[in-house]
């Protein structure tokens, strides 16, 4: 694990093996805007005159190092550009840093210690650019290495004790915040984790006991359904799309209490499919490869949920991870087959491969019965959201001010999420022939997929129920190469959004 820590220490007098400083864009050229106190005059005021000599130019995303040869304490700078200057119109938007944060020490890897230096000049500390920085940080020294036997094998370890500079009088600003991101990470580490873990070894009974351990110790409640619980209970959603699997699927319930009385409740629902094969409506090889991600929203919801408690912030917030392996067998749901949902309403599964929306219809009418104040469920849902919004937007649907509350959530949070339309339309091609409602528009029409899953979702969910679908499928996952703080594979999307959410809400009584 790495470690973060605030330091007021200069920059120079840092006994670390790398230190990171800024750099930007501006009218005229490479500018060193943040952090670099000190060091110039260590290298006799030729600090520009060395980047530039090696090519920076402040871009967003560059990464420049030199040899220090004695001049401080640390034998490497690392340059990190942000991108254009910023100015009194615009001003630096904190994802900027804690991405330039994530780039360096993604870059760093392979030296023990590294000190940030990126939101220490003065004035230029705020709450959120300490936040982002911390947090950036330590995502950017996220590995998993849990299933290798070889552990080096050519990859250098990932830095181990991380320094957030600051100067003297933002010490307890930076030691607050350093304890906040080492929580928030944690939680988005662990999404990362769920994902990144084959369908081998996490299984619905699987996530369900790391559910009870992990959230447990966090002081969360947890009640776990069956197979025998969920047919008692009439969830034909969860169940048909588990029937396929030797697996057996489960129902998760996950609930964190504050301390204050008066509770705003918000219901989490994610989408827990332990692995996604498409069922009898069987996807193509290529497209099963990355379909052990399509457990993302469940385990973001259980990693919110854990931060959320381990925050203690003074707000109820309940968790529904409906949980199932989507296989084919001779017991699988076939195309045309008519499930009795929770709450009675009758759907005609015409695509096993829409099989999300049908353990998320059961999940939202439990989490209904319970009448929260708002209902938010994500999800990698559809391939269409990735052809709408492409790999790093999460697409933002529902009604009522749940989709306000959630769109500022996410920019708080520095997340990209953008809202999306409910054309009502489009809600008619989900009518069926003999049941309530199809799971997909008949015929296989793609127009407005992402869309169309949404509406399904709505008619689960009363009209005046103030409700929020994140679709993830995307953003949940990099299959490219590493940027920023995000990792190749499992990214821990949305984590920060929800964990943000549950801190606008929280009634603050201290
Ligand atoms: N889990 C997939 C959605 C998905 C696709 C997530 C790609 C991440 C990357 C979902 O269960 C699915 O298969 N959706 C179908 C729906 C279709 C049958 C209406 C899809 O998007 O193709
Ligand atoms: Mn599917
Ligand atoms: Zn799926």
């Amino acid at each position: 694990m790495t470690s973060l820590a605030p330091s007021a220490t200069a920059l120079v007098d840092l006994a670390v093996d790398a230190v990171v400083i800024a750099t930007t864009t501006g009218a005229d050229g490479l500018e060193v805007t943040t952090g670099a106190g000190g060091l110039d005059e260590a290298l006799d005021g030729r600090l520009v005159d060395v980047l530039t000599s090696l090519g920076t130019t402040g871009r967003a995303g560059e990464v420049v190092r030199f040899a220090t040869l004695g001049a401080v304490r640390a034998a490497t700078v690392v340059a990190v550009g942000l991108g254009p200057s910023p100015t009194e119109d615009a001003p630096l938007d904190s994802e900027v840093l804690r991405r330039a944060a994530g780039t360096a020490v993604r870059a760093s890897a392979g030296r023990s210690s590294v000190a940030l230096a990126l939101a220490a000049a003065p004035g230029a500390v705020s709450t959120e650019s300490v936040r982002a920085v911390a947090e950036g940080a330590l995502l950017g020294a996220y590995t998993f290495d849990q299933l290798r036997t070889v552990s080096a094998a050519g990859r250098p370890a990932p830095v181990r004790e991380l320094t957030l500079v600051v100067d003297e009088s933002s010490l307890p600003l930076a030691a607050a915040e350093v304890d906040r991101a080492v929580i928030t990470t944690a939680a988005v580490r662990l999404v990362r984790d769920l994902v990144n873990t084959p369908p081998s070894h996490l299984s619905p009974a699987l996530l369900a006991d790391l559910a009870r351990e992990q959230a447990g110790a966090a002081g969360i409640g947890v009640e776990v359904l069956d197979e025998a619980a969920l047919a008692e209970g009439g969830y034909g959603g969860i169940l048909g799309v588990g029937q396929g699997s030797v697996n057996p699927p489960r129902l998760i319930r996950l609930e964190w209490r504050g301390d204050d009385a008066v509770h705003p409740a918000i219901a989490l629902v994610g989408k827990g499919i332990t692995f996604d094969s498409g069922g009898l409506s069987l996807k193509p090889s290529t497209a099963m490869e990355w379909m052990k991600a399509d457990m993302a929203g469940a385990a973001s919801v259980l990693a919110a949920l854990i931060a959320i408690a381990r925050l203690r912030l003074p707000i109820t917030v309940v968790g529904w991870l409906p949980c199932a392996e989507n296989m084919p067998s001779g017991e699988a749901i076939r195309p045309s087959d008519v499930l009795t949902m929770r709450g009675g309403k009758r759907v005609e599964v015409l695509n096993t491969d829409a099989e999300g929306r049908l353990v998320l219809a059961d999940a939202l009418v439990r989490a209904a019965e319970e009448s929260p104040a708002m209902i938010v469920d994500v999800a990698t849902l559809t391939g269409a959201q990735i052809v709408a919004l492409g790999q790093r937007t999460s697409g933002l649907m529902g009604r009522g001010d749940a989709l306000d509350t959630v769109a500022t959530a996410a920019a708080d949070a520095g997340e990209s999420v953008w809202p999306m339309p409910l054309p009502p339309e489009l809600r008619k091609g989900l009518d069926s022939t003999v049941a309530d409602l199809a799971n997909v528009a008949p015929g296989g029409s793609r127009e407005g997929g992402m869309l169309v899953a949404a509406h399904f979702l709505g008619a689960f969910v009363a009209e005046d129920l103030p409700w929020a679908h994140l679709d993830i499928a995307g953003p949940s996952w990099n299959s490219g190469e590493p940027y920023g703080h995000t990792p190749k594979g499992g990214t821990g999307v949305i984590v920060r959004t929800l964990v943000r959410l549950a801190e606008n809400q929280a009634v603050r009584t201290d």
